[in-house]
């Protein structure tokens, strides 16, 4: 086939694969290690609720019929506890599958999407995916979305702007008066994604916006049941919007997304608060000793108010180092190289125990680490 009638179109054959946080098994079975610390995916080390299981566990005798493709129950808890319409809900596998149906809704060759520097790499692969023009503005100093940058790169070709708030993988956020700022400036006919998968624990800081207070017909809201509520495993995410825009969402999504047990699960979930209390309050704790404990070591830890901690290593070789040695002692974290962060690693809280667990590790490796970088 020649090229003029490749198959592939170049933006594809251009992408990279989104990579994943190693998983467990892999580890154990490279290294045939028995205690391992996946610190990597900003998932709930809490694990899932009990009535998450339950439910899950009931809907399994159920699995030869088709899901509710409206998700009923699970639409109705969210309404109940956002104060909505069924109609401003869509659900999804999971706020990236969302992402996915406003992609194929919205987006054509050649639109221009804005976002920032160093935020949801998931996010960059989807737009580009389709051919859209991704324009990336630079971040603050201290790695937040710079709001006037984002303002000074709308142009006439602008479709979409995303959002992530609080950011992955800084842990930082806009505050309130920022997000206004920015909603000054945003063309009616623009949509901007408020990616908002860390909302349970940003949630706890009062500047940070809660779009929930905002009713903008332009704006879509993305959660996720992979974060706080610990279900990554089942893939649930749901997006708040006007109604007109979940219509048109709704006739380009799969019908049985997400599936029979997600559904079941995420209603589980919902009705756990305290599980979700003491994910937020545990994450809190580590999140805070953490931070100290970074910071002791010299490695200049961003601000987070999420679930995980970005922290300067100050080299990609020293990344690489870093975390080539925690995996040798069966943490497992993640380097920002894909991020354009090489100088950075991310590391998700975990129960005290997995965090105990990388701070003997990182004991181990730092006599060594220091002198090798010139660290002493
Ligand atoms: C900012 C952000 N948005 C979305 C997602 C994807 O979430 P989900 O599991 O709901 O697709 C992630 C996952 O890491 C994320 O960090």
């Amino acid at each position: 086939m020649s090229n003029n009638h490749s198959l592939v179109p170049d933006y594809i054959k251009n992408l990279k694969v989104y990579q994943a946080g190693k998983p467990i098994d892999e580890l154990a079975r490279e290294r045939g290690l028995t205690r391992i610390s996946k610190l990597a995916s900003n998932e709930n080390p809490l694990g899932p609720s009990p009535f998450a299981i339950k439910e899950m566990t009931n809907g399994l005798w159920d699995l030869h019929l088709y899901p509710d493709m409206h998700a009923f129950k699970l639409k109705t808890a969210l309404a109940k506890l956002y104060d909505l319409k069924l109609e401003n809900i869509i659900l999804g596998n999971g706020s990236e599958g969302i992402m996915s149906y406003i992609v194929r809704a919205f987006l054509r060759p050649g639109d221009e999407v804005l976002s920032s520097e160093h935020t949801f790499i998931g996010f960059y692969i989807l737009a580009r995916s389709v051919g859209s023009q991704l324009k990336l503005a630079p971040m603050t100093q201290d790695f937040r979305f710079n709001i006037q940058e984002m303002i000074n790169n709308i142009s006439d070709k602008t479709k979409i702007i995303y959002i992530a708030n609080p950011n992955n993988p800084t842990g930082t956020y806009i505050r309130k008066s920022e997000f206004d700022q920015l909603m000054e400036h945003v063309p009616s006919h623009v949509l901007v994604i408020l990616d908002e998968a860390y909302f349970e624990f940003g949630k706890e800081f009062t500047n940070y916006p809660d779009s929930m207070d905002y009713r903008y017909d332009n704006v879509i809201t993305l959660r996720t049941f992979s974060k706080a509520y610990g279900l990554a495993g089942i893939r649930c995410g749901y997006g708040f919007a006007h109604e007109e825009l979940i219509s048109n969402l709704t006739k380009i999504k799969l019908p049985f997304e997400p599936n029979l047990i997600a559904q079941l699960g995420a209603v589980g979930a919902l009705n756990d608060l305290p599980h979700l209390k003491r994910t937020i309050s545990n994450n809190a704790l580590e999140r805070e000793r953490l931070h100290k404990y970074l910071l002791d070591k010299e490695f200049n830890p961003i601000e987070s108010i999420t679930n995980f901690i970005a922290f300067k290593t100050g080299s990609s070789e020293a990344s690489t180092h870093l975390y080539n040695s925690l995996l040798d002692r069966g943490v497992i974290i993640r380097p920002l190289v894909a991020n354009e962060m090489p100088d950075f690693i991310r590391i998700s809280i975990g129960t005290k125990d997995e965090m105990d667990h990388f701070y003997e590790a990182m004991e181990e490796i730092l006599p060594e680490y220091n002198k090798k970088f010139g660290r002493c």
